[in-house]
């Protein structure tokens, strides 16, 4: 991230956003009210926009992750603020008891250029992946006589769920809060043998995602003192 003191560039509204941000942000907040769930710097953000971050005192960031992961879509693009302004003005927090209609409209949308048929909705990669392990142990317990394995990667990474962290295969998650939900056991990636290998009766499924955002890619060129990839 890089500090500027260039200005966030102002969208319609944003001033009289980040005044209301910087009024709710008192100075007697402690950063202890918050639990620790990773170091952070010292800095609290009030807005975005494009590329640029501000914090409480006014400082501009350019900000090379632009939200999360998979989701990198720049701050506030404005598309996605008026479709969100919009809806929340339309229908807010309708129960998934009923069908809401952006949620009919997004999944054909989905289906008709994606080729696959149906959608699951879920708040965040890892809601998505435990929806994902559901389907596979359900499938087995109908058509595989109670198949609930599903062979997954070493070093794959698929979210912060207790069943996601146990399907992931980072090495530093190997003790954590254990023990693991069981059901996954792991080969390497791009070896097929292995896979075929450890397909038993109890196999429901195969699973690996083709984003691999929170681990190294594995670095084909001969090592060299200054290869980032491989940290050597
Ligand atoms: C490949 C992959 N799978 C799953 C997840 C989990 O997504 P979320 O953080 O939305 O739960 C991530 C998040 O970084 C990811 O990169």
């Amino acid at each position: 991230m890089i500090r500027s003191q260039q200005a966030v560039p102002s969208a319609p509204g944003a001033q009289d956003s980040a005044l209301a941000a910087q009024d709710s942000f008192d100075s007697f907040d402690s950063f202890d009210a918050l639990m620790e769930i990773t170091s952070r710097p010292g800095v609290v953000f009030v807005e975005g926009r494009g590329s640029w971050l501000r914090d409480q005192d006014g400082k501009d960031y350019l900000d090379f992750v632009q939200g999360w992961a998979v989701n990198c879509l720049g701050h506030c693009p404005e598309p996605i603020t008026k479709a969100i302004a919009a809806q929340a003005a339309r229908l807010l927090n309708c129960s998934p008891s009923f069908y809401s209609e952006p949620m009919i409209h997004l999944a054909n949308l989905i289906a008709r250029h994606s080729g696959l048929h149906r959608t699951f909705f879920a708040n965040s990669g890892a809601e998505a992946i435990e929806g994902a392990i559901k389907l596979a142990r359900k499938w087995g317990q109908r058509y595989r006589g109670g198949a609930y394995e599903i062979i997954t990667m070493d070093h794959g990474f698929h979210g912060r769920t207790l069943a996601a962290m146990s399907a992931s295969g980072k090495p530093q998650w190997e003790h954590l809060f254990e023990p693991k939900v069981p059901g996954f056991p792991k080969v390497q990636l791009n070896h097929i043998a292995q896979v075929e290998r450890a397909i038993t009766a109890n196999t429901a499924a195969v699973m690996l995602e083709r984003s691999r955002s929170r681990e190294r890619p594995v670095c084909s060129s001969r090592p060299t003192r200054s290869c980032e990839t491989c940290a050597r």
